[in-house]
């Protein structure tokens, strides 16, 4: 697996295995298939409300932590600097971990001003090797970054090839903040799997259209995070290191990009809304 060198020297998977929308029942054999297919990143979120089958999994594995790597994120209910320490714990506790490799403050919406603070002071006492956030744009980012101690080393946000983000990943590489995308697929809209640019790039290196998807992230240097509960297409999702875009690729792809979220979800007032009803 290969890795990007995040700015505190600590580094993060270009590929991780996302448990989003996976019912705990089916958690556990997910993590396994994963990890039998060669996935060792896995990314979490306390919204997602499987740690603890995620924990399990990796426990019944045998495989050693340090060839593990862990991230979650810290949910808008758990917003603030106690409540993000208390929910951390119970994090930790359900993953079956003493640290993680990485800690994310999932959205910003609630006292995400305390909730990082709180990951600050996790990271220094070794609780969360690297910490960052999660859905900030640009502005948002800016104004954490200028307003706290610690400069987030990965900030995860939706980049797919309808929405390639190259505007926050600018400020993302001014501020030295790792770009990691979620929603790579993006659901497949839009005949995505079947588009002729994408067609004609795998057709070249003998690969499928996701796996040019994927690789266009890897070869721009985004990390990324992605699910199947499929194990063919857990393997084709990580089948991506004997090709490469060349920089002329990487341009047409850009031709699909809208600019635009095509879901125009993360930050409508009825989704903070939505979000922030959870806060008690
Ligand atoms: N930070 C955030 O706010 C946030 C938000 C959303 C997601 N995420 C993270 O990102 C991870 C990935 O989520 P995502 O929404 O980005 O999902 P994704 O990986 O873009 O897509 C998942 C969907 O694509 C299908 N799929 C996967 N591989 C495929 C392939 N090779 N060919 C065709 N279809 C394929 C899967 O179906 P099958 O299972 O049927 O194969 C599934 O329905 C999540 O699990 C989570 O960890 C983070």
């Amino acid at each position: 697996m290969d890795f990007k060198k995040l700015n505190n020297n600590e580094k993060i998977p270009f590929i991780s295995f996302g448990v989003f929308d996976i019912n705990p029942e089916d958690t556990k054999k997910a993590v396994l298939d994963a990890l039998d297919v060669g996935y060792r990143s896995f990314d979490n979120a306390q919204v997602y409300y499987n740690e603890k089958e995620v924990g399990q999994a990796i426990s019944e594995s045998e495989i050693p932590r340090d060839d593990l790597y862990l991230t979650t994120k810290v949910w808008v209910s758990n917003s603030g600097y106690d409540k993000t320490m208390k929910s951390v714990n119970k994090s930790l506790e359900d993953l079956q971990t003493d640290y993680l490799d990485l800690l994310l403050v999932h959205v910003p919406f609630g006292d995400y001003y305390g909730s990082y603070r709180a990951l600050q002071d996790l990271q220094k006492e070794g609780t969360a090797l690297s910490i960052g956030v999660s859905n900030f744009d640009p502005a948002r980012l800016l104004d954490l970054d200028m307003h706290n101690d610690v400069t987030p080393q990965v900030n995860q946000v939706e980049t797919s090839p309808y929405y390639q983000q190259y505007g926050a990943n600018e400020m993302m590489k001014k501020l030295g903040v790792a770009h990691q995308s979620w929603g790579a697929l993006a659901d497949g809209e839009n005949n995505l799997f079947s588009n002729p640019i994408l067609v004609d790039i795998a057709e070249k290196y003998g690969k499928t259209t996701v796996q040019v998807i994927f690789r266009c992230l890897i070869d721009r240097g985004i990390p990324f995070s992605c699910k199947s509960l499929k194990p063919h297409r857990m393997k084709e999702n990580i089948d991506l290191f004997d090709f490469k875009l060349n920089k002329k690729e990487i341009e047409k792809i850009r031709q699909l990009d809208s600019g635009e979220d095509p879901f125009e979800e993360y930050f409508s007032a009825e989704l903070v809304e939505d979000f922030c009803s959870e806060i008690v």
